[in-house]
């Protein structure tokens, strides 16, 4: 392998001793390897993801990189796929895991996690290994899943050759660290590969978003509704950017300038200063804290130092003392401005003061069109986050920006592969789509792909909202496709349309006979929407349905899921 070494801008060198080195390094052919890439005995490494995003994915594939560059034989292999028979013969076993749900694992590693938590696992004497675990301090379960892997494989019996790291939202840095540290513990080396682009070299994607213009934004529900859901296209002419059906979109937002002067208003210290920038550079702080720091959510590492600044008693007990649920009642509602206003904190200066806040993440949205039916343009479907607490009226960050604040600033886009939520390859497999509220978004691009390929097997879309009236959202487009005869079954639960609520899990259970025909006739199943509860209830569904009409015992049930979960006939979109 041989790729050429760039310095990097960042390196202490003057542009001429840049260029100088740049010119050393291309005319030796140094290939970007270390010098120890093609010495000493090959080392087996076996390298198991588990992923709902894709973050963990890609970090186990830049590992394999890097490995194959050096001395080691990396074997990457979705944890989904993962024979368990294998787990006590690897030699040199590194886990890259993310954490969903409540702590949850995420479904391609759900099966090995409910294994190595059990009582059957053998023991792991002779395995070296290595826990890389993703997640988010937003979540009171931070990197659960990471943790539960690292603790049980070492109660078993194997070697850890390098500490768990548990990494935050931003997880380049670490992922860096930890992949030196288990490349040195396993007692080998792979490529030093310095590449290092400049921003204009970098085509667009997360770490550099294309500038995206808003072409059509609407809100999808009728007067009278208490919902607002905006059905928003956006432009990719010129971005180099593809999707496929099923993907999700990056959208970097601003934060409401009126939502940051109130911030300033109440800060001690003279704000003209400028800040440092969470990507490097510097800004004034009222444009660094639109622009670049996370201002809404609290979080415990957060609440934490605030109250070392503020000295707060009640802070105090909230980070020593209060269970879990009490301090996420806390958090629920509130926002930094209340920590400033009912809590305030010593900061010496403006850089102090950014130096506790997180960066401003891009948040996600499931693609609502297919690539084949609208060339050029990206549409989603997004709910609104708007609600009074304390006192005050709230906002979502980036909805709100989606709706409210478009005219003067344009979205920063990227597109977010979603490898495990894909059509069948084969056109002829029928397709039961269940996705109440925003969870219709990606299976509005389903029926549009569907329609565009000609797709001959049958589609039964399962949508739920509160009203008829006001909240049966595409309800032109999805009738079309009904008269078109691409969608074959149609059923609606409007919750709120009778004394009881009606719910998309109530609906598949009384279609149960007809639904079981489809799936266990081959059909693939999706869900998309709300995780916390809707996701749970539909999968409950599931099994009492192929108990009742496929005469499944409640154990054989949970083994058919798995096994339909493994043929990725079974996937999930939840948030
Ligand atoms: C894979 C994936 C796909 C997604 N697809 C879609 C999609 O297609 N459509 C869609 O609309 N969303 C989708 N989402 C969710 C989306 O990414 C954002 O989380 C959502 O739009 C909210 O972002 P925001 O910046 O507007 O709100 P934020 O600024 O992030 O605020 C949300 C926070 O506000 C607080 N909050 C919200 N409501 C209340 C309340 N009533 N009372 C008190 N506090 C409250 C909570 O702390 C909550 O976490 C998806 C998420 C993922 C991970
Ligand atoms: N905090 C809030 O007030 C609020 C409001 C809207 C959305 N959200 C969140 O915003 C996101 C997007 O919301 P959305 O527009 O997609 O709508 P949503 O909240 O998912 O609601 C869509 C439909 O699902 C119904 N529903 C509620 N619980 C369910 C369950 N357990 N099983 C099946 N269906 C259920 C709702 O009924 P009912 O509403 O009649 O129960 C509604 O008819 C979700 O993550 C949601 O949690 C929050
Ligand atoms: C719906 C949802 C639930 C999540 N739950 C948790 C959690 O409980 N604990 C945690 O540490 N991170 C949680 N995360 C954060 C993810 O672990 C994090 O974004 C990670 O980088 C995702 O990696 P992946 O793309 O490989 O799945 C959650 C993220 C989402 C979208």
């Amino acid at each position: 392998m041989s790729s050429q070494i760039l310095v990097p801008e960042s390196a202490p060198f003057t542009p001429e001793q840049r260029a100088w080195l740049n010119d050393f390094f291309a005319k030796n052919d140094l290939g970007g390897a270390s010098p120890a890439a093609d010495s000493g005995p090959v080392i087996p490494v076996t390298i198991l993801w588990g992923s709902q995003t894709g973050n963990a994915e890609g970090c186990a594939k830049k590992l394999v990189k890097a490995m194959k560059a050096g001395n080691f034989d990396p074997q990457v292999i979705d944890m989904g796929q993962y024979d368990k028979a294998q787990l006590a013969k690897e030699q040199n076993l590194l886990i890259i895991t993310s954490t969903y749900g409540d702590g949850e694992p995420p479904d391609n590693a759900a099966d090995l996690h409910e294994y190595i938590m059990g009582d059957s696992v053998p023991s792991l004497a002779g395995v070296n290994f290595s826990v890389f675990a993703l997640g988010d301090t937003e979540y009171p379960d931070y990197c659960q899943c990471g943790i539960e892997f690292d603790t049980r494989l070492e109660k078993f019996g194997a070697k850890r050759i390098f500490k768990r790291i548990d990494c935050d939202v931003d997880y380049h840095e670490e992922f860096k660290e930890w992949k030196t540290g288990v490349m040195d513990g396993l007692g080998g080396s792979g490529a030093a590969v310095v590449e290092e682009a400049t921003q204009e070299e970098i085509p667009y994607g997360k770490k550099r978003p294309f500038p995206s213009p808003i072409l059509n934004s609407f809100d999808l529900n009728k007067a009278g509704s208490l919902r607002e859901t905006f059905h928003i296209e956006l432009g990719l002419e010129g971005s180099g950017l593809e999707y496929e059906t099923g993907d999700a979109l990056g959208v970097l937002s601003h934060n409401p300038e009126g939502a940051v002067d109130e911030i300033l208003k109440n800060l001690p210290f003279n704000v003209k200063d400028d800040v440092p920038l969470p990507g490097g550079g510097e800004a004034p702080l009222r444009e660094a804290l639109i622009t670049s720091y996370d201002i809404r959510n609290l979080n415990k590492t957060l609440v934490q130092k605030w109250q070392s600044r503020s000295g707060s008693p009640f802070l105090r007990a909230m980070v020593e003392g209060a269970v879990k649920e009490d301090f996420e009642e806390f958090c629920w509602g509130r926002e930094l401005i209340d920590l400033i206003t009912e809590h305030p904190a010593d900061f010496a200066d403006g850089e102090e003061f950014v130096g506790i806040l997180k960066k401003l993440q891009p948040r996600l949205y499931s693609i609502a069109s297919s690539p084949n039916a609208h060339p050029g343009e990206v549409h989603l479907t997004v709910a609104i986050v708007r609600y009074n607490s304390h006192d005050r009226n709230r906002g979502g960050v980036c909805s709100t920006f989606l709706s409210d604040r478009v005219e003067e600033n344009v979205p920063g886009v990227f597109v977010h592969n979603n490898k495990a939520f894909r059509l069948p390859s084969d056109l002829s497999k029928d397709v039961i789509m269940v996705g109440p509220g925003t969870g219709v978004a990606p299976f509005r691009a389903f029926l549009e792909e569907r329609k565009a390929t000609e797709a001959s097997g049958r589609n039964w879309l399962f949508f739920g909202n509160p009203h008829a009236a006001t909240d049966f959202i595409y309800e032109e487009e999805i009738t079309q496709m009904q008269k078109e005869g691409v969608l074959n079954n149609l059923s609606l639960a409007f919750s709120r349309d009778q004394a009881e609520k009606v719910y998309v899990q109530d609906l598949m259970l009384e279609s149960g006979k007809e639904f079981w025909d489809w799936l266990d006739g081959g059909g693939h199943f999706y869900v998309c929407g709300d995780a916390s509860r809707m996701a749970k209830d539909v999968d409950k569904a599931l099994h009492t349905i192929a108990m009742e009409h496929g005469g499944l015992s409640e154990e054989d049930a949970i083994a058919y899921f798995k096994e339909l979960k493994k043929e990725k006939r079974y996937a999930r979109d939840v948030y």
